[in-house]
C-alpha cells in the first residue's frame, strides 16, 4: 500500500477501503507518512468528502489511536456531553450537577478555552483549590460517590486527531464537517461513556455558521457514534448570541451558583434544561418530557446545587465560596460600555464579544498563557432589548487597566442598535436521534 495512491485515489472522489484508511492514520502517527502528505489528504477530503462508512472507520482507527478509557469500573450507565463550543457558555458545569442529582452518572473530560470561546476547566479553576487533574482511581471515585466529576483530559487520547488537528490548523482545512465530525467523536469515542450528547452551536460565535452545516454535522457525529454502538442525541442550540449574562470565568461560576439557585438567565436555565432532559433521556430515566420535570425539580428543591457543591468539594475546591459568592476576587478595574444611540439591539456578535473578554484576560493570546479569572464581562442589555442613549449595556471587568479601552472598541462593534425590534432568535433549532431530524 502507498499513501501516494491513497491520496490520488480520494482526489478523484473515490472511497477508501478500511485497510487504506487504518494504514494511513496508523502510519501518520507512527511518523511514516510525512505531514505534507497528510496535509494533501486533508485538501482531498475537504474537497471530497466522505460516506458515513468511511467517516465511521475514519473515526474509530482516531479514537484507537491513543489510550481508551474503560469506564466499567464505574456503576451504570455513563452519559457524557460535548458543546462545538460558545461565548458565555457554561451550561456543563449546570447540566451535569442536574443529571447527577437525577441518578444519572457523569465522567467527564472537558477542555480549556480557544481562541474566542471559552473552557470548562478555565471556569472550573476560577474556583480555588479546585482540582481537574484527578488521577484515574480518583475520577472514577467521585462519580461513584457523587455521581459526576469533571476533569481536564487525561493521558495520550486520540493522538492521531492531535497531530492532525495541528495539520488542519494551517492548512486551511478546519472547516470541513467530515474532519470535524471525526475530530470530535474520536475523542469523545475514547472518553468512554455509553450515552452522548451533543450540543451544536450555530450562528455567528460557533464553527458551524449556518442551521443546514449544523444539522448536517450532528447527523454525522450521530450516525459515528450510533455506529460504534454508543447512544446518541444531539440538538442545535444557538450561538449568535453569547449565553447568560456573564462571560469569563468567575463571573460564569457565579452565573451557574445563581442557575443551579432557579435564579438564573433565562435563555441559560432553558437551555440548561433541555440539555439535561437529554443527558436523562439517553440514560432511560423516562420519556424527554418526564427527564425535563426531573431536572426542573432538581433546581427546585436545592438538590443539584447540592450535588456541584459536593462535587467540587469531592475536587477539592473551596465551596465556601459557592456558598458566598461575593468571596469571588474582584477584578481592579472597571468599565461601563454605553449606547451610542436610543434604540433595539439588533445584533450582537458573540465571536467579537468573546475576543472582548479575552483582551479583557479572561482567555489566552497565546497557548499556556495565564488566565485572570475575574475578568470579563457582565452583559446588561441583550439581542431585542430596548435602550436608550448613555445606557449601560455591559460592564467591562479586569486586573490590566490598560486593556479596557481596547475591550470597549470591540464590544461596540458587536453590537447593532436599530428602530425596529429584530426578530427573536430561537434558543434550539433541532433535536436529531439516529436517523431522526426534528425541527423545532
Ligand atoms: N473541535 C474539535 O475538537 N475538533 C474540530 O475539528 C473542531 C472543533
Amino acid at each position: 500500500m502507498r499513501i501516494f495512491d491513497i491520496i490520488t485515489k480520494k482526489k478523484h472522489g473515490n472511497v477508501l477501503t478500511d485497510a487504506e484508511i487504518e494504514y494511513m492514520i496508523n502510519k501518520f502517527v507512527g511518523g511514516e507518512i510525512a505531514d505534507y502528505q497528510m496535509a494533501a489528504m486533508l485538501m482531498a477530503i475537504w474537497f471530497e468528502g466522505m460516506n458515513d462508512h468511511e467517516l465511521s472507520v475514519l473515526t474509530q482507527v482516531m479514537a484507537k489511536s491513543g489510550d481508551t478509557i474503560d469506564l466499567s469500573a464505574i456503576q451504570g450507565k455513563k452519559v457524557d456531553k460535548h458543546s462545538t463550543g460558545g461565548v458565555g457558555d457554561k451550561t456543563t458545569l449546570v447540566i451535569v450537577p442536574i443529571v447527577a442529582a437525577c441518578g444519572g452518572k457523569v465522567a467527564k473530560m472537558s477542555g480549556r478555552g480557544l481562541g474566542h470561546t471559552g473552557g470548562t476547566i478555565d471556569k472550573m479553576e476560577a474556583i480555588p483549590g479546585m482540582r481537574t487533574a484527578l488521577t484515574q482511581k480518583e475520577f472514577f471515585a467521585v462519580v461513584n460517590k457523587i455521581g459526576a466529576a469533571v476533569i481536564g483530559q487525561t493521558g495520550n487520547l486520540a493522538p492521531a486527531d492531535k497531530k492532525i488537528y495541528a495539520l488542519r490548523d494551517v492548512t486551511a482545512t478546519v472547516d470541513s464537517i467530515p474532519l470535524i465530525a471525526s475530530s470530535i467523536m474520536s475523542k469523545k469515542l475514547a472518553a468512554g461513556s455509553d450515552c452522548i450528547l451533543l450540543d451544536v452551536k450555530t450562528g455567528s460565535g460557533a464553527f458551524m455558521k449556518t442551521l443546514d452545516d449544523s444539522i448536517e454535522l450532528a447527523q454525522k457525529m450521530v450516525a459515528i457514534g450510533e455506529h460504534a454502538g454508543r447512544k446518541m442525541a444531539a440538538v442545535i442550540t444557538d450561538m449568535d448570541v453569547p449565553l447568560g449574562h456573564a462571560v469569563g470565568n468567575s463571573l460564569e461560576i457565579i452565573e451557574v451558583i445563581d442557575t443551579l439557585r432557579g435564579n438564573g438567565p433565562e435563555d441559560l436555565t432553558e437551555i440548561c434544561l433541555q440539555l439535561a432532559a437529554n443527558m436523562l433521556y439517553l440514560v432511560d430515566k423516562g420519556s424527554l418530557a418526564e427527564c425535563r420535570i426531573m431536572a426542573e425539580k432538581s433546581i427546585a428543591d436545592g438538590s443539584a446545587l447540592e450535588k456541584f457543591i459536593e462535587m467540587v468539594a469531592a475536587q477539592g475546591g473551596d465551596t465556601s465560596v459557592l456558598k458566598n459568592t461575593d468571596k469571588f476576587a474582584k477584578a481592579p478595574y472597571s468599565k461601563e460600555v454605553l449606547a451610542d444611540k436610543t434604540g433595539y439591539i439588533t445584533k450582537m456578535d458573540a465571536e467579537k464579544c468573546g475576543v472582548a473578554s479575552v483582551v479583557l484576560g479572561a482567555g489566552r493570546e497565546i497557548k499556556d498563557a495565564p488566565i485572570d479569572f475575574s475578568a470579563g464581562i457582565i452583559i446588561k442589555k441583550k439581542y431585542g432589548q430596548y435602550v436608550r442613549k448613555e445606557e449601560s449595556l455591559a460592564t467591562l471587568y479586569t486586573s490590566q487597566k490598560n486593556t479596557l479601552e481596547q475591550a470597549e472598541n470591540m464590544y461596540e462593534e458587536a453590537i447593532q442598535i436599530g428602530n425596529e425590534k429584530p426578530p427573536a432568535i430561537p434558543l434550539i433549532f433541532a433535536r436529531i436521534e439516529k436517523d431522526k431530524v426534528e425541527k423545532l
